[in-house]
């Protein structure tokens, strides 16, 4: 076990003397978490297969599955990738720096664990200043996945980070909460049309005005697990975001979904279960559980996907053995939310009527 050093760093103004040492850090093939504006990240040397194979191990991710490169210039992307499409420089001068992933035909600098043997990669420039200098001053790009072990919430803090890496990173770079919550939209360019591969912080309906032509992915709006050998994002086939408590989605009215939310509660609670829900501020008075939690307003989804990964996480340090978590709509940012919560439920779905 090693000691995790803790860089507390300004977010607007950060510290270039504390990024050095996590800078050199990344040099020398170690690993170190760094906020970004949507989840804090996990990061590695792209071009450095041992750094990244340390950094699958430190996760406890499976091998199949690649980590998101960062850029902090758009020119390291003519290097990692090939066959760039013009849509792909309209939507980076568009969208970077921001929550946007794109994926292009990778080229023969990255080594194949960096993109798990595919010949694809995906590439984004996050939207914190910090992330930046973090890869502007260690002169790599950057592989990043989430940093948080395999299967949970993603981290929206340094606490979160903490929570499940320490001990096994080498440093973290701790600038508070992260403002979106939830992960950057991962958007593949290798295809036609472009195709939306995880629902995240740059809505579809943007994504749309900017491309006109562009689809979400199936397996994105399947509300039962679907199975197919070859999923085009390898995350779409990991089971993700779940807390270590039961969920279970109820969508439907509002009226409906409170309603069948208290039968449920009432019924698990009968058994002997301790019993969470996921509530709104909308609704959270009308519930009698053994920890009610609002996510934020129904009408405020960017609030709500700011605080969906931290709540998921405060039920399970409470204890709780089932959590019931209403519905949201699918506009904006809530797709991103609905997506996160069918996946932690496992497609344990109940439709309220
Ligand atoms: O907001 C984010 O994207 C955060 C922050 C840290 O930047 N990163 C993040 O990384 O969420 P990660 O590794 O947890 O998720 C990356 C997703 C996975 O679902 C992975 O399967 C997919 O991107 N992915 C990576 N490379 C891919 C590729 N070449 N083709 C298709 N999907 C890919
Ligand atoms: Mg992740």
């Amino acid at each position: 076990m090693k000691e995790t050093l803790v860089l507390k760093v300004n977010s607007r103004k950060p510290e270039i003397d504390k990024v050095r040492v996590a800078a050199e850090l990344i040099r020398q093939g170690g690993l170190v978490a760094f906020p970004t504006e949507t989840v804090y990240g996990l990061g590695a040397d792209a071009l450095n297969s041992r750094a990244i194979l340390a950094l699958f191990e430190a996760k406890k991710r499976p091998l199949d599955n690649p980590p998101i490169v960062h850029v902090e210039n758009v020119s390291d992307v003519y290097k990692l990738a090939k066959q760039i499409p013009a849509k792909a420089e309209r939507l980076m001068s568009k969208f970077w720096p921001g929550p946007l992933t794109l994926v292009f035909r990778r080229s023969d600098l990255v080594p194949d664990v960096t993109v798990a043997g595919l010949d694809t990669i995906a590439i984004r420039m996050p939207l914190h200043k910090v992330a930046l200098a973090l890869i502007r001053e260690s002169g790599r790009p950057i592989a990043a996945p989430s940093a948080n072990l395999s299967g949970k919430p993603s981290p929206t803090s340094a606490k979160h980070v903490i929570d499940d890496l320490n001990g096994s990173i080498d440093a973290i770079l701790d600038s508070g909460s992260t403002r979106i919550g939830v992960e950057s939209t991962v958007l593949d360019l290798s295809v036609s049309p472009p195709t939306v591969l995880r629902p995240g912080g740059t809505p579809f309906e943007t994504l749309k005005k900017a491309l006109g032509d562009v689809k979400l992915h199936p397996l994105i709006v399947a509300e039962k697990e679907m199975s197919i050998d070859k999923a085009p994002s390898p995350g779409m086939k990991h089971k993700h975001y779940a807390p270590n408590a039961k969920v279970i989605l109820v969508e439907g009215s509002v009226q409906a979904v409170v309603r069948e939310v208290k039968k449920l509660t009432d019924s698990y609670r009968l058994e002997g279960a301790k019993v969470g829900v996921l509530a709104t501020d909308e609704t959270m008075k009308a519930y009698k559980a053994d920890v009610v939690k609002s996510v934020g307003s129904r009408f405020n989804l960017a609030v709500v996907a700011q605080n969906l990964f931290r709540l998921l996480r405060e039920f399970d340090n409470e204890g709780v053995d089932v959590i019931m978590a209403e519905g949201v709509s699918v506009d904006g940012l809530g797709l991103a939310v609905m997506n996160r919560l069918r996946k932690a439920s496992g497609y344990n779905i109940v439709k309220a009527d």
